[in-house]
């Protein structure tokens, strides 16, 4: 299964220079979770990765499509990481840099037993790492325990994988 998502990750990716600001190359991965055989064998993959867990938990805006499908496949709920702003308080905060500027991440802070929960956090892509780590943190917060994390796509030579916690970090393809 591994494989035949990184063959549809390699295949179907889009690349764009200078997007959202210039000197970024953005990964984008719509093209591969368009695609049926894509989406599944990526949605196994990382269902593979944590069996165990209590939740799934996918960042704003395309993780949120992985932790849907993985969650749906495992038979655990399904947790959106917000961008800053968009959950009614109370709100768990965490402010990160990102590879273009800064932003927030939040979860809610009641209304979701969080604590004690084993937590299998997903998102597209690695970069920098500041994204990864902030929503770890927000789970740290909480009491909760990220058993594992796990992105489509890692940017290598950004160093994103150096500013995680001690979960482990599984990507599909690595550039
Ligand atoms: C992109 C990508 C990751 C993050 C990785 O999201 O989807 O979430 O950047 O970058 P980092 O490792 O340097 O933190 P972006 O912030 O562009 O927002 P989006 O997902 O809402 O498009
Ligand atoms: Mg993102």
């Amino acid at each position: 299964r591994t494989e035949k998502a990184a063959d549809a990750v390699s295949r179907l990716t889009r690349w764009h220079d200078d997007f959202p600001t210039p000197g970024v190359r953005f990964a984008d991965l719509t093209p591969v979770f368009a695609d049926a055989e894509g989406f599944r064998a990526v949605v196994d993959c990382f269902a593979a990765i944590a069996p165990e867990a209590d939740i799934v938990a996918g960042v704003d805006a395309r993780g949120f499509l992985l932790g849907a499908g993985v969650a749906a496949t495992l038979g655990t709920g399904v947790l959106a990481i917000r961008k800053g702003g968009k959950l009614p308080p109370p709100v768990v905060s965490r402010e990160y840099q990102l590879e273009y500027g800064s932003a927030a991440l939040e979860i809610p802070a009641d209304g979701v037993e969080l604590t004690g929960k084993r937590i299998l956090l997903l998102d597209d892509v690695l970069a920098t790492g500041g994204t990864l780590a902030a929503a770890a943190a927000l789970f740290a917060e909480v009491g909760a325990e990220v058993v594992a994390a796990a992105v489509v796509l890692e940017l290598e030579f950004l160093k994103g994988r150096d500013h995680q916690g001690d979960y482990p970090l599984t990507s599909i393809v690595k550039l």
